[in-house]
């Protein structure tokens, strides 16, 4: 869609100049020129579409597709031009739905770190590119990548001996090879892994950061880490963010002899058991162990949602008694979530939209980390509106946990 701009009397009397009779006249002469022009219809064959494959196409695939969509990962490769010009109508089909990448939240709301969307540019490029029928240039070799081939290797590199993206953790913690559950329902639509996992902690430590390296990434679609005394959120990854690292002044507070849950989330199908991978754990320095500690606000709410065409609205809230700074929002996953809306209803009237997601996708858990820590005056109250369409009647959980400091 595209945005509607409002023009002041000035700007549309200049538009109206520009854009008015001449240029038309002038596209009626030129029509004109062309049917009178002799043997137009062989000469003029070449497209007015300057998109081509190797310039524009190729970037906004790595930048946006190529995590999942490669060898070895979760997508159908669509590395090569080849890949890529035969699944052209449905590459376009899934980006024009916002199917694909898998990303709920809505352009304008908010700043994330973890944001995997794409602008209204790159989907113009996607546009033109597949109505002009798919150019390239001309007729060279497509490397994928178009200044380095060994990017594409370590894009599309197993698990092993990797290099940590977020820096050398303090700890590394392996998780066993094991079986999966099938996600909720018997529906088989999603396997879920739960591991717990002990750092062994002979005292209280801060944890800054946590990284995550899957073990099958040809599977893995998300993971998330909890502690498990509080069930408190730690951190999470997506196929294409490595992992959760908090600012610098702040950590997670770990007791001597806490726990890990590890909750990994795998594609429907596929053998009974997987490759655990390993987690990294950045520990916050010695010397920083007065950094303020993350806080987590629970907003939940729970009801039943009837069959049908009909939305439920479910509603959750929590006052702040101080001032907080919001650092990520982890909505639970849920099935048939339509629109999820978090924000922040501050004293003095006003209202911060943290987080508007649409079409929550069930099968990508995805945390939504805030680019920058937004501040939230103390005595405001968090709201969470979630809107739920369901083809069974279902409960319904609304869970969203706020992460803070
Ligand atoms: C996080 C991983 C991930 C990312 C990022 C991703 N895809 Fe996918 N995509 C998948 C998986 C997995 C499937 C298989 C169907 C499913 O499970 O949803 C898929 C399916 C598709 C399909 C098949 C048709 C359909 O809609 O199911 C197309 C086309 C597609 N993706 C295009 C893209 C494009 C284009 C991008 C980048 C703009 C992209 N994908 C980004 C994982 C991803």
């Amino acid at each position: 869609m595209r945005p509607r701009r409002k023009r002041t009397p000035a700007q549309s009397k200049r538009r109206h100049r520009a854009g008015g009779m001449l240029p038309r006249a002038l596209a009626a002469g030129a029509g004109l020129v062309w049917l009178l022009w002799p043997g137009s219809g062989l000469t003029h064959v070449t497209t007015t579409n300057t998109v081509v494959f190797e310039r524009e196409i190729a970037g906004i695939l790595r930048r946006h597709c190529t995590d999942c969509h490669a060898p070895g990962r979760p997508g159908a490769p669509l590395m090569s031009y080849e890949d890529v010009w035969l699944a052209r109508e449905d590459v376009l089909a899934s980006v024009l739905t916002r199917r694909m990448p898998p990303w709920a939240a809505v352009a304008g709301y908010g700043e994330f770190a973890n944001e995997n969307a794409l602008t209204l540019r790159e989907r113009q490029f996607l546009v033109s590119w597949v109505e002009g029928l798919g150019p390239r240039n001309a007729g060279e070799v497509f490397l994928n990548v178009p200044d380095s081939a060994g990017d594409t290797e370590a894009a599309a590199s197993g698990p092993g001996g990797e290099a940590w993206e977020l820096g050398e953790p303090a700890l590394v913690l392996e998780l066993p090879d094991s079986a999966t559950q099938d996600g909720t329902d018997g529906r088989e639509e999603v396997r879920i892994q739960r591991v717990v996992l002990d750092p062994e902690l002979a005292e209280d430590r801060g944890l800054s950061g946590v990284e995550y390296q899957p073990g099958d990434r040809e599977s893995a679609r998300g993971a998330s880490f909890f502690l498990e005394r509080t069930g408190r959120w730690l951190g999470s990854w997506t196929p294409w963010h490595a992992g959760t690292l908090l600012p610098p002044s702040v950590a997670h507070t770990l007791r001597a002899g806490d726990r890990v849950l590890a909750e990994i989330l795998y594609s429907p199908g596929g053998e009974g058991t997987v490759a655990g991978g390993r987690i990294g754990l950045h520990l916050a320095p010695e010397s920083r162990a007065t950094a303020s500690p993350a806080v987590e606000i629970l907003l939940e709410a729970q009801e039943g949602t009837p069959a049908g065409d009909g939305l439920t609205r479910i509603h959750a809230e929590a006052t702040v008694g101080g001032p907080v700074r919001v650092l990520a929002l982890l909505p639970g996953r849920e099935r048939g979530v339509r629109s999820l809306e978090v924000s922040a209803r501050l004293p003095d009237g006003r209202t911060e939209i943290l987080l508007l997601a649409q079409d929550i996708p069930y099968g990508w858990p995805t945390p939504y980390l805030l680019a920058e820590p937004v501040p939230i005056e103390g005595g405001s109250t968090l709201h969470a509106t979630a809107y739920y369409e369901n083809a069974e009647p279902a409960p319904a959980n609304l869970r969203v946990a706020v992460s803070a400091f």
